[in-house]
């Protein structure tokens, strides 16, 4: 329906850079000056950030990226990821409700989504910092067909789709072992695999993927402003997350198909191609020590290969890189 609120928000589109006057909007939606401004404050009052500015008028700062349960169903394509979507404003963490609820039996593919988290966690019981509205903060359930060996390999499928994403839209992602996300030299994106199983039956797989979208720079937790990015500071631009969000959803199922009918061979090549340092000098870090060597790929369980100074080369399950 062409209400008066979708033609102003239309003109508003069309002014992102520029400021339109309260005259100039009267006269072309044919309102008077006081309704112009009763429609702005409606706005704002559903989120959009706007500046008033006396003798020059009124432009679109921030318009709303409100993510809830019907957002996130609206225009969905998927196949099995997001048939059922968890959403809350605020959650201690994804990962522990996801978790619950795959313990109770939640389907595989159902997505537990926060557009808050207040004790989100990071891989090696670090925190992750999930303020609200600026990010994406979700764990996927997944009950897979395979054992709890190939599980690596899984969270390394995941990091490929991430950066497939971003690259599709322009963004020159890269993956830094074994499955953080990196943009412009910091990261932007993290990967939290946790794993019910038994010896050879995996129960449940809660992927936990945290993504810094439209943070700026003020907004980053100061503790690690020198590390970590958001998609915004790094591509000077406000993006939508709900789009990214189907996008990835979609994503990880093309990346699921392809491990599951060909293995990890190809989905080990693309990582490969987008990782960070491959072929140079890592510094690696394992609970014992810290050592230098060349960064030569990963095999096919996923683990970490370096070669040694003296040529010989080692396999690592668990270490940090850095350089
Ligand atoms: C990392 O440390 O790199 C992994 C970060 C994973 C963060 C995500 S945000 C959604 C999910 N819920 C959590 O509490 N953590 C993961």
């Amino acid at each position: 329906m062409d209400t008066t609120r979708n033609r102003l928000i239309r003109i508003l589109q069309d002014h992102k850079t520029s400021y339109i006057s309260g005259q100039n909007l009267s006269e072309q939606l044919g309102i008077s000056r006081a309704a112009v401004w009763k429609h702005m404050k409606a706005l704002e009052a559903d989120g959009y950030e706007i500046d008033a500015v006396p003798r020059k008028g009124y432009q679109v700062r921030r318009s709303p990226d409100k993510l809830s349960k019907n957002t996130l169903n609206w225009k969905l394509d998927t196949e099995w990821i997001g048939r059922k979507i968890i959403f809350e404003e605020e959650l201690d963490s994804t990962q522990l409700l996801a978790k619950a609820l795959a313990d109770q039996g939640a389907v595989h593919g159902t997505v537990v989504i926060a557009d808050q988290q207040t004790s989100g966690k990071g891989t090696k019981g670090r925190s992750w910092y999930s303020p609200a509205g600026t990010g994406i903060w979700m764990s996927l359930i997944i009950r897979p067909e395979f054992g709890p060996r190939e599980a690596a390999q899984l969270t390394l499928a995941a990091a490929v789709a991430l950066t497939r994403v971003f690259r599709q839209n322009d963004i020159e992602a890269h993956i830094k072992w074994p499955n953080d996300i990196y943009l412009g030299g910091k990261k932007l994106a993290g990967i939290l695999t946790e794993m019910q199983a038994e010896q050879d039956y995996i129960q449940h797989i809660v992927l936990g993927i945290g993504i810094n979208i439209n943070q700026t720079v003020s907004e980053i937790n100061p503790d690690i402003r020198n590390k970590a990015t958001s998609l915004r500071i790094e591509t000077n631009k406000e993006w939508k997350r709900q789009e990214l969000i189907h996008l990835i959803w979609k994503e990880f199922e093309n990346v699921y198909s392809l491990y599951i009918e060909k293995g990890f061979q190809e989905i080990r090549d693309e990582w490969m191609q987008y990782a960070l340092r491959l072929g140079h000098r890592v510094k690696a870090a394992t609970p014992s020590t810290v050592f230098e060597a060349v960064f030569r790929g990963i095999g096919e369980d996923g683990e970490l290969i370096l070669e040694n100074d003296d040529g010989s080369t080692q396999r690592l399950y668990s270490a940090e890189l850095e350089w």
